[in-house]
């Protein structure tokens, strides 16, 4: 076991947890010969196997599951250690692991942007993934700090509203709708509309807000970003629910409209969060402490003007 290195262990814990090589690739950005190697030698050195594959699943055998208990003491082991240096050198150096939802992504750099010119020490891992993902990660204490929409109830975190994140109706600009006041649901629902993937919190607003009014939308196309699915709306395949943010960088400027459909916009809130109990660093905590201030600069405009550079938070006040 002596001859284990540490990747090996972080390739194994991301198999075990994710339950499938092509996941823990993409995960850790590798690809999935290298992490089918790297779980073999590391099943080699330990002299037993780790995984069993049954049909297209992947089973961790007894001694998997054992090790994988080992690895998460180990990392856990680690990540105190990793956060007591960083403690100790202050905000001098260390490092802030977020996950954030796709859609945060409109904001979330930019405002990472001016709090690393403050701290230049700080070194960021920004995770971008869909709202499953991100529940995952937070239930798995995977990174130090969340971003998402509201957290279920069933799972133990710390949350806070820092933002608004109110969803709209987009068409194209020359959409015969676009100028029209006061669409009902049902004009709406006979478009063909087009919906984020699976998974997505934009997706579960949209839906529940249909299903709520008792109305059935005729999904013409499924897409999994919301850059893809305004160039759709562009391209005249249909409308689509997503969130206001998603106007504020690189929007295919004057070719989208936002409709003005009764109940709209769907009034969702950005949270930070974390779970319960969970230690944070110093890092952490200023890094939350920036976000509630950013919060009042945020509101204004969708963000869009504030964080485009000249946000005052953050000039040595
Ligand atoms: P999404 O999440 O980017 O996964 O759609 C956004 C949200 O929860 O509002």
């Amino acid at each position: 076991m002596r001859h284990s290195t540490l990747r090996q262990l972080e390739v194994f814990e991301a198999i075990a947890r994710l339950k499938s090589f092509t996941r823990a690739a993409e995960e850790l950005f590798l690809t999935q010969p290298t992490v089918s190697m790297q779980a073999k030698k590391l099943a080699d050195e330990i002299g037993l196997p780790l995984f069993e594959q049954v049909g297209k699943k992947i089973y961790l055998t007894d001694a998997g599951k054992e090790f994988y208990q080992t690895c998460l003491v180990i990392f856990e082991h680690f990540s105190r250690f990793e956060m007591i240096a960083s403690d100790m050198k202050g905000l001098k150096s260390g490092k802030l692991r977020l996950a954030v939802v796709t859609t945060a992504k409109y904001f979330t750099p930019r405002l990472l942007g001016m709090f690393c010119q403050k701290y230049p020490g700080i070194d960021v891992a920004l995770k971008v993934t869909n709202r499953e993902r991100v529940l995952e990660r937070l239930t798995n204490n995977q990174d130090d700090l969340y971003i998402l929409g509201q957290v279920p109830d069933a799972i133990d975190a710390v949350a806070e509203v820092f933002l608004d994140n109110p969803l709209v109706v987009l068409a194209a600009a020359d959409h015969l709708l676009a100028n029209e006041k006061k669409i009902t649901v049902d004009r709406i629902c006979d478009e063909p509309f087009i919906m984020r993937e699976p998974g997505s919190g934009t997706r579960m607003a949209t839906e529940r807000f249909f299903l709520e009014h008792n109305h059935k939308l005729k999904v013409r196309m499924e897409l999994g970003s919301n850059e893809a699915i305004k160039q759709a709306i562009v391209g005249g395949l249909g409308i689509a629910v997503l969130s206001r943010h998603t106007l504020a960088l690189d929007a295919p400027m004057g070719q989208l409209a936002i409709l003005d459909v009764e109940g709209f916009p769907i009034e969702r809130h950005w949270y930070f969060a974390y779970p319960s109990g969970k230690q944070l660093s110093i890092v952490a905590q200023t890094f939350l402490e920036y976000l509630r201030q950013a919060s009042d600069y945020l509101e204004d405009l969708s963000c869009r003007h504030a964080i485009s550079g000249h946000c005052p938070l953050l000039k040595n006040e």
